[in-house]
């Protein structure tokens, strides 16, 4: 069903797909867990372009491509003439008569797009100022793991800056049906276009998006409180300004108290203590956050596998 396709969006997904994705990472993870050999993709090559920094994505990329039998070249953009300004669509074009697989950290989604439209290998999307598919089907396996496998009565609740991590969420949340209810300050909310899309989406599962201004009133009866950087990659110039707006939304003890009493907190990485959360809940929930770290792997092995394979 996946195979010869990229994966730039959940959006594109359709609700099956979202399902064979989370159950084949489950299934990939209880493999290598039990040491039983798995090499889908022997002889295959992932090509890793990075235009912006990352430790999880890259090891996990590379690890997982190892463990699938494949190799995997990391490619910075300091070293590619893409860097010195060869377009998108010669690189995607020579790139396909090389690799198997293309994995992209980039700014403009754009970018992502038109990788895609030129290159004839999958297309991975690993992180764009719009999107981050892979860390939230990701988060979806971790949740499963957390809290159930039927995620339809799930109440979920993100905090902070309407970012990537936000838009994919509200993607992420309408194919699997749960409610998440995004609060964001006014001038920072998530993508428009990606809200009306996700809501639309919301339609096939039962789901539920929702946009507040006010973080007790997403966090009220939560099962799951996210959040993420104030400041994403990119927005390095804005931290201070940022860091004043955003300090009503943080992740701490007291935000909590409104959530359900067996509420866990996950956050993608990396984590800035007394910014979006306080030291105290993030060490609380350190095992789920590190089990969502974790299963960045199996997840986007799932990906590859289901992507590239023959
Ligand atoms: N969460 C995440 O994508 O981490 P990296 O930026 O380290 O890849
Ligand atoms: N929103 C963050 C996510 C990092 C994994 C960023 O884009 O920097």
């Amino acid at each position: 069903m996946l195979k010869g396709r990229d994966l730039l969006s959940i959006h594109e997904l359709s609700v099956d797909e979202v399902e064979m994705i989370l159950n084949f990472a489950a299934e990939l993870k209880a493999m290598q867990k039990a040491g039983v050999p798995h090499k889908i993709l022997e002889g295959k090559t992932l090509g890793m372009i990075f235009e912006k920094s990352s430790t999880r994505t890259r090891v996990s990329f590379e690890v997982g491509m190892y463990q699938l039998g494949g190799n995997a070249l990391f490619l910075s953009n300091r070293d590619l003439q893409l860097g010195r300004g060869e377009p998108i669509k010669d690189t995607a074009r020579v790139l396909s008569r090389y690799l198997d697989g293309i994995m992209i950290r980039t700014y403009g989604h754009d970018r992502v797009v038109e990788l895609a439209k030129y290159a004839d290998i999958p297309i991975i999307n690993g992180l764009t100022d719009l999107l981050h598919p892979c860390q939230v089907l990701t988060d979806l396996l971790t949740i499963r793991e957390h809290k159930g496998k039927n995620l339809k009565n799930l109440k979920m609740a993100y905090v902070g800056d309407g970012n990537n991590m936000t838009n994919s969420y509200m993607y992420g949340a309408a194919k699997v049906g749960m409610t998440l209810t995004v609060a964001t300050p006014a001038n920072y909310k998530p993508n428009n276009e990606v809200f009306n899309n996700a809501v639309e989406d919301a339609k096939q599962t039962g789901a539920s998006i929702n946009w507040v201004e006010d973080p007790i009133e997403a966090v009220k009866g939560a099962d799951i409180v996210v959040t993420d950087t104030w400041a994403s990659m990119g927005q390095e110039a804005e931290h201070d300004e940022r860091k004043k707006i955003f300090t009503p939304y943080q992740v701490n003890r007291e935000l909590l108290s409104y959530a359900d009493k067996r509420a866990i907190v996950m956050h993608c990485l990396p984590a800035y203590r007394d910014e979006e959360i306080t030291d105290d809940v993030f060490e609380a929930n350190a095992n789920v956050i590190f089990d969502e770290a974790e299963n960045r792997l199996h997840t986007q092995k799932a990906i590859m596998a289901l992507t590239m394979a023959d």
